[in-house]
């Protein structure tokens, strides 16, 4: 296996695409899908844009759906629920479909909905997540970061680095210049993960929306607390990998 990292999804190249892409936004949509389907939702379905999702999920069942909605750390007005995965409990979403769309996690889904085999990786499932890859033994995977609006995220790229660390990646193996500086990034952080959710400008940013997101950056910062893979099912709709 052949790991190239992606920062942002503006990044991504729109040719030669790998058997495999891993879409990471530890802050908090993939840690949010994961806890979600971990959970008992029926599934994710994500939309770049609000308005697609209301439309879509106006042919759900009123009984079966949930509108989950994210913008800058917010919670979308009149949305049921937010992008913290502490909302995302059993009782509230078991056998739901969740109709979700975030500032930039979403979108990174959408950009590579063509992909043969598209997963979601967070710090919460990453052992599963390795396992996986272990398993698909996929010639090229794409590890790429949601970023915020197009600039990089210290925590989706240190999972990237978590993900190559835990593979026991060879420099043979890692493809490009981002993978290698992951890889060191996460090999710097490794035993401090929630000061680097702390000390990244999208942590602060929640912070400073509430001072009770330091929950959230404490849940996104557990290693393997979920043995869950989120894996597209059908263009842009989410499931857990069987
Ligand atoms: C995103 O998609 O940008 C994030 O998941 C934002 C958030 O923390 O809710």
């Amino acid at each position: 296996m052949r790991f190239f990292h992606f920062h942002t999804p503006e990044q991504v190249p729109s040719s030669g695409i790998p058997a495999c892409a891993v879409a990471i936004d530890v802050l908090r949509a993939t840690t949010t899908i994961a806890t979600a389907l971990a959970a008992g939702a029926e599934a994710v379905q994500v939309f770049a844009d609000l308005q697609p999702l209301q439309t879509t999920s106006q042919s759900w069942p009123a009984s079966k759906r949930l509108l989950a909605g994210e913008r800058g750390g917010k919670t979308v007005a009149g949305f049921d629920l937010g992008n913290s995965p502490r909302e995302y409990t059993p009782e509230r979403v078991r056998d739901k479909r969740i109709f979700m769309s975030t500032t930039n996690g979403t979108r990174t889904l959408q950009r590579l909905e063509g992909i043969p085999v598209l997963i979601t990786a967070a710090l919460v499932n990453l052992g599963a997540v390795v396992e996986f890859l272990r398993q698909g033994a996929f010639a090229e995977v794409w590890l790429v970061g949601a970023g915020w609006e197009g600039a990089f995220a210290l925590e989706d790229t240190a999972c990237a680095g978590a993900i190559l660390h835990r593979l026991g990646c060879s420099e043979e193996q890692l493809g490009n210049d981002e993978a290698v500086a992951a890889l060191a990034l996460y090999q710097t952080w490794q035993d401090n993960l929630l000061s680097l959710l702390r000390r990244s400008s999208h942590g602060q940013r929640l912070l400073a929306i509430s001072p009770e997101s330091d929950s959230d950056l404490a849940y996104c910062a557990e290693l393997d607390r979920l043995s869950v893979v989120p894996r597209q099912v059908q263009p842009g709709v989410l499931a857990l990998a069987g």
